[in-house]
């Protein structure tokens, strides 16, 4: 994107529309990021700043959060946390540093869970200096899951539903990938390329199996092993998470890239077209320098998710007091961390800068969850009391009904940071609250 004179550039949310069901199908009603689906890419080099003039041109308040990017507190774009909401017509300048390489992405952090599901998502991509793949060998690949009605548009009049909130939160029945159903993602023959991966999802988990069509795993969450990764099976990404392949097409193609959800479906092609003459041999980036979480001089908080439909949660904390299930519900709320329902007073924890936090969460929910913590990354160490073998560094975990996961963080930039479920849903519902590094 270009910027004008003063380095900044321009990201408006406007109202706009898209065929979501393909070329034959109506137009629907979204809201847009420049009129884009998905918004357009921003790509930044490493240590660079992001500079974005953002106007807000809908019809009610937002702001716009950079998922992922260990960023400056007052940039984060968290309305209500730090900064106000955007109003109608007004204007937010962003200015940070992205201090990682990676792949990223920004969407709307006020009521996301109306917002998000509407379109207001893009992707960030923050480059190695050394990125050894070109252009057109760099491919972001943007996975949406949305409702669409019988006459196959957005369904916006179940947008809040309880039920889906209750439950598994706003899952869809159409995908679709760059804006587009079921579709062709040209490659070339003989060359490295690089596909990366962003669940921009309100609710829905994409269990996906690279090895499938020949692709290895470099990067989650942004983060790059620094190798690739031959996974066997079935890899989920959940909602807000980032994967970053290498693939190599070796035959004449189309190579389809399937949903192993239920039974395996294709949900776009690689169509391979002619060799390129380009180095054969696969580079892959250098990891980010993050700091080592200090387990041994750890401080370890609970993290313990209950409520939900199916779950037994009987009381929780809400805006100081302690109410039964039923009154939760009827104040919108049915799920809560540490017995509190979304945001309290007191902080989930609070750290000294520097200090490493280990979270032993546990799912008590009837639901798979998808957490993510602002402003860090965190290795996740352990999944139901076994270390897990590549303790990989991630900003959003899942944890599955039941499970115990053991992550750490070094809690090193200050302010207040969110903590939530990216099932959208579900943080508007109770599973959400804050973390404070002093
Ligand atoms: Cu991707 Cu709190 O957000
Ligand atoms: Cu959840």
């Amino acid at each position: 994107m270009a910027a004008s004179g003063d380095g900044f550039i321009q990201l408006e949310a406007v109202k706009g529309q898209s065929r979501l069901y393909g070329e034959d199908g109506g137009l629907s009603d979204l809201w847009l990021y420049n009129g884009k689906l998905p918004g357009p890419e921003i790509r930044v080099k490493r240590g660079e700043r992001v500079k974005v003039r953002f106007k807000n041109s809908l019809d009610e308040p937002t702001s716009v959060h950079w998922h992922g990017i260990r960023i400056d507190n007052a940039m984060d774009g968290v309305s209500g946390l730090t900064q106000p909401a955007v109003q109608p017509g007004e204007t937010f300048d962003y200015d940070f540093v992205a201090p990682d390489a990676g792949t990223y992405w920004y969407h709307a952090h006020h009521m996301s869970w109306n917002q998000v599901p509407r379109g207001l998502a893009g992707p960030l991509i923050v480059e190695e200096e050394d990125n050894p793949f070109s252009p057109d060998a760099d491919i972001i690949l943007s996975l949406s899951d949305w409702r669409l009605d019988d006459n196959g548009l957005l369904d916006t009049a179940s947008f809040g539903a309880r039920h889906d909130f209750s439950h598994a939160g706003r899952l869809g029945n159409w995908l679709t990938i760059n804006g587009t159903s079921l579709p062709d993602i040209p490659v070339r023959k003989g060359r490295w390329h690089r596909i990366r991966l962003i669940n921009t999802s309100a609710s829905r988990v994409l269990d996906l199996a690279p090895s499938r069509f020949g692709a290895k795993v470099i990067a989650l969450d942004g983060q790059g092993f620094g190798t690739a990764r031959d996974i066997d099976g079935v890899i989920q990404l959940a909602p807000a998470q980032r994967m970053d392949l290498v693939m190599k097409p070796d035959s004449a193609g189309p190579i389809p890239f399937e949903m192993m959800t239920g039974q395996p479906f294709t949900f776009a092609n690689f169509v391979v077209s002619g060799e390129k003459a380009e180095p054969k041999e696969l580079r892959v980036p250098a990891p980010n320098s993050l700091p080592e979480p200090d387990l041994v001089n750890a401080r370890s908080f609970p993290l313990d998710m209950a409520g939900g439909a199916m779950g037994r949660m009987q009381s929780a904390t809400m805006d100081g007091q302690e109410l039964s299930m039923r009154e939760l519900v009827q104040a919108g709320n049915f799920w809560a961390f540490n017995g509190q329902a979304g945001m309290g007073d007191k902080p989930l924890f609070s750290a000294k800068r520097g200090e490493t936090i280990i979270l032993e969460s546990t799912n008590n929910t009837a639901f798979p969850h998808a957490i993510h913590l602002h402003g860090h990354h965190f290795r996740v160490l352990e999944r139901n009391g076994e270390k897990l073998a590549h303790p990989d560094w991630r900003d959003t975990f899942t944890t599955q009904r039941g499970e115990t996961v053991k992550i750490a963080l070094v809690a090193d930039n200050p302010g207040k940071w969110l903590v939530h479920c990216h099932m959208l849903g579900h943080a508007a519902s109770g599973m959400m609250d804050w973390f404070e590094v002093a």
